[in-house]
């Protein structure tokens, strides 16, 4: 941007899954050459994009509450605002945005981002909302321009989208549409132009990131193993993760590479929702309870430190006390080191929302309060398993006191302990002195090159 184009001030608000962070940021970046620059502040905004979320009715009904909010703000600049709502409850609900909310300019999809420029163009012409909710994931991908802001030491990136599983609950195959994998070499491109621009650490993402599948520079078919191990090989790419997996796109390949490359950290997201057979069938997850018990074994022979995470819903239709049992046996059972769980919620448009057998509301919030004290337990007890150990930690910067650096274990603790500025994005041993429920605090150790001190006199 040069000084003579007009400085506009953009605010995004983002609500929901890393997806829509990823999302977020790409549509900064389609914007910042008509001259947007981000923003936190409402009143001085030029235009406010809302990147929202459909899975659970309370992340929706945010989405109106704060388009409530924004009217005013919008009426206190004398509508010299353009108020967008992307993602999810975009994609399922445009037409009711609109009929809610007329104040709203732009309703665009999560496949439209590209075609914002254009939608601002054509918002400040048009009398109503412009409406972009129906184009295939192929386009944004190929038309979203390259990331060029800096980034921090930890980068998303989005190599899959979209979702064919139909599970009975959920909504994201209807906002996201079908599975969609990127390309190999745009992935690889992706990434290597991610950590020349500083990113030690990278997270694959998608609805379904282990469904990801895509034919290699050798012309073979690659699934998300291969895809790890090529991204291993990027100099200067310390670590790599993925999320969100699916317990049924777990392929030995996968698994193996777990215990090699060492750059996939011991970390994964794998949600099972439920440990009642009856439930997981009538959820269509198309897996039994043993079937995650079976994989967890295997994950952990090819990584013996393996930290587990996983999503519980607890309520599904037709779940009875004996289902819940079974739901809590797993979690004994597998031991997680941290974990989402959530109260069912009925979704406009799944199967689930017409099932016989819905549960009660307090039914529902007595077995997640039990499913969330088992699990607090757990991730209590695995940070404090960590006390003693010499970690390996990413360091993303400084923490929260002076003097005080933050970073990341290999299994995702955020840990605080006492170091120069100097080491963002290094990789640092520090010795864990303490877990707490959410965090972990350690001392660093004295680098094995450093000068070593004068042994006192025998
Ligand atoms: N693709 C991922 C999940 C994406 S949604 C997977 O298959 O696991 C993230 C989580 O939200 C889900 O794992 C589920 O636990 C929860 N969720 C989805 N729909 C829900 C609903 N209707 N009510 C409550 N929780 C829900
Ligand atoms: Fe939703 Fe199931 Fe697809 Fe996950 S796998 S996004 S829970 S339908
Ligand atoms: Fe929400 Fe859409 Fe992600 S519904 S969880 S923002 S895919």
């Amino acid at each position: 941007m040069t000084d003579a184009t007009p400085r506009k001030r953009l605010l995004i608000r983002t609500w929901g899954c890393q997806m829509n962070v990823y999302d977020s940021a790409r549509m900064a970046d389609v914007l910042a050459p008509l001259g947007y620059a981000p923003t936190e502040q409402v009143e001085e905004a030029d235009m406010v994009i809302l990147n929202t979320c459909h899975i659970r009715e309370k992340a929706t009904e945010k989405v109106f509450s704060d388009l409530g909010r924004l009217r005013e703000a919008k009426r206190q600049r004398g509508g010299e605002m353009v108020i967008a709502v992307a993602g999810c409850v975009a994609q399922a609900e445009g037409a009711e945005i609109t009929a809610r909310a007329p104040w709203v300019d732009i309703v665009l999809g999560p496949q439209s981002y590209h075609r914002l420029p254009e939608m601002v163009a054509r918002a400040s012409r048009a009398a109503g909302a412009v409406i972009e909710t129906d184009f295939p994931a192929e386009d944004k991908f190929d038309h979203l321009p390259e990331t060029a802001a800096p980034q921090g030491v930890t980068a998303f990136l989005t190599v899959q989208e979209g979702c064919d599983k139909f599970c009975s609950f959920c909504v994201v195959p209807y906002t996201r549409g079908a599975e969609y994998s990127r390309p190999v070499a745009a992935v690889v491109a992706e990434a290597q132009r991610l950590v020349a621009l500083g990113a030690r650490e990278l997270t694959l993402l998608g609805q379904n990131v282990n469904a990801w599948h895509g034919e290699g520079p050798d012309g073979r078919a690659w699934t998300l193993g291969r895809l790890v191990r090529r991204l291993a090989e990027i100099p200067g790419l310390a670590r790599i993760r993925y999320t969100t997996s699916h317990p049924r796109d777990m392929d030995d390949d996968l698994v193996a590479a777990h215990g090699d490359p060492p750059a996939l950290m011991p970390f994964l997201h794998l949600p099972v929702q439920s440990g009642s057979d009856r439930i997981l069938k009538a959820m269509n997850r198309g897996h039994t309870a043993d079937d995650y018990r079976r994989l967890v074994d295997r994950l952990r022979a090819a990584r013996p430190d393996l930290a587990l995470s996983t999503d519980i819903i607890a309520g599904h239709p037709g779940e009875s006390d004996a289902d819940h049992a079974a739901t809590l046996a797993l979690i004994r059972d597998t031991g997680f080191a941290q974990a989402f769980s959530f109260k069912y919620s009925a979704r406009p448009g799944t199967p689930a929302a017409t099932m016989a057998g819905q549960v009660d509301e307090a039914v529902k919030d007595a077995r997640l309060a039990e499913i969330q004290a088992l699990l607090r337990d757990q991730q209590t007890a695995f940070n404090r398993s960590r006390a003693g150990m010499v970690a390996e930690v990413l360091v993303t910067g400084p923490g929260r006191h002076p003097g005080q650096m933050a970073g990341r274990t290999p299994w995702l603790n955020p840990v605080h302990f006492d170091g120069p500025e100097s080491l963002a994005g290094q990789v640092v041993p520090v010795k864990i002195t303490a877990g707490h429920p959410n965090s972990l605090s350690g001392v660093l150790v004295a680098p094995v090159h450093a000068p070593a001190r004068e042994r006192p006199a025998a």
